[in-house]
């Protein structure tokens, strides 16, 4: 495992950014693992403006998102598609018909688990996934407890994932209970995973991280099975180590 220290979030996005940017132009036909939430902004901010200034092209890329909530159509602004759409798809050349994302609103949801693990098998796997950690380990939304031999499934949240992610919401009670994330497995596969750690409210996760046991209650520490995964964090995110 790698770890590039970081001073603040700016340069942690910035190194990011770099490294997808420099993966995409040796491969145009890359299949990159996206993730939604406050970590990934700034890479997203700088890939936009990366191909704005840069002209880096995303024409045949392809995109596989991590998770999303269940209960929330596509055109809710709290649901993931809504802000990848906004974030980052819109302002590329990606052709939508060349992002994933699962869909929470599907009406077979134990259907759409297995179309979505299908899907990533045909797009050849994940070459390079980007992922955030929860206050509580989890990755995706493989909450604690999670087999690290999960697949795409079906979770209950956590109460304080919903309560950490009821910033964007009106109130708690509105965040949705439920949703459907990539599982451990799966995310496992990906060829190579940068982990973006960002901030003081992460700092004990990344303890944990670095130095903890591997178990599945701490659903992060399957990344250590991994070969292949780059730690980009900040200075406030890594205060204990
Ligand atoms: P955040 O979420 O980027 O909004 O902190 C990360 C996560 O919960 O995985």
């Amino acid at each position: 495992m790698k770890l590039i220290r970081t001073e603040n979030y700016a340069e942690m996005s910035l190194e990011a950014g770099k490294i997808i940017v420099d993966k995409i132009r040796s491969n145009p036909r890359l299949t990159l693992g996206l993730a939604t939430g406050s970590t990934p902004k700034g890479v997203y901010d700088y890939l936009i403006q990366d191909h704005g200034t840069n002209g880096t092209r995303y024409q045949q890329v392809k995109s596989v998102n991590l998770d999303e909530y269940i209960g929330l159509k596509a055109q809710d602004p709290n649901s993931y598609h809504y802000f990848m759409r906004q974030n980052l798809f819109k302002h590329l050349d990606i052709s939508e018909h060349h992002t994933h994302i699962p869909n929470g609103a599907a009406s077979d949801l134990k259907q759409e688990c297995l179309r979505y693990e299908q899907l990533i098998k045909e797009l050849g796997g994940v070459d390079l996934q980007i992922l955030g950690i929860g206050q509580n380990g989890h990755i995706g939304f493989n909450e604690p407890g999670t087999p690290f031999s999960s697949r795409t499934h079906i979770v209950t949240l956590a109460k304080n994932t919903r309560e950490a992610n009821s910033r964007f919401f009106n109130s708690f009670e509105e965040v949705p209970a439920h949703a459907i994330t990539m599982g451990i497995a799966t995310i496992l596969e990906s060829k190579e995973i940068l982990l973006l750690v960002s901030g003081e409210k992460k700092a004990e996760a990344l303890l944990k991280f670095m130095n903890g046991e591997i178990s599945e209650e701490f659903p992060a520490s399957a990344l250590k099975h991994h070969e292949n995964v780059t730690v980009i964090a900040d200075r406030d995110a890594l205060k204990y180590i």
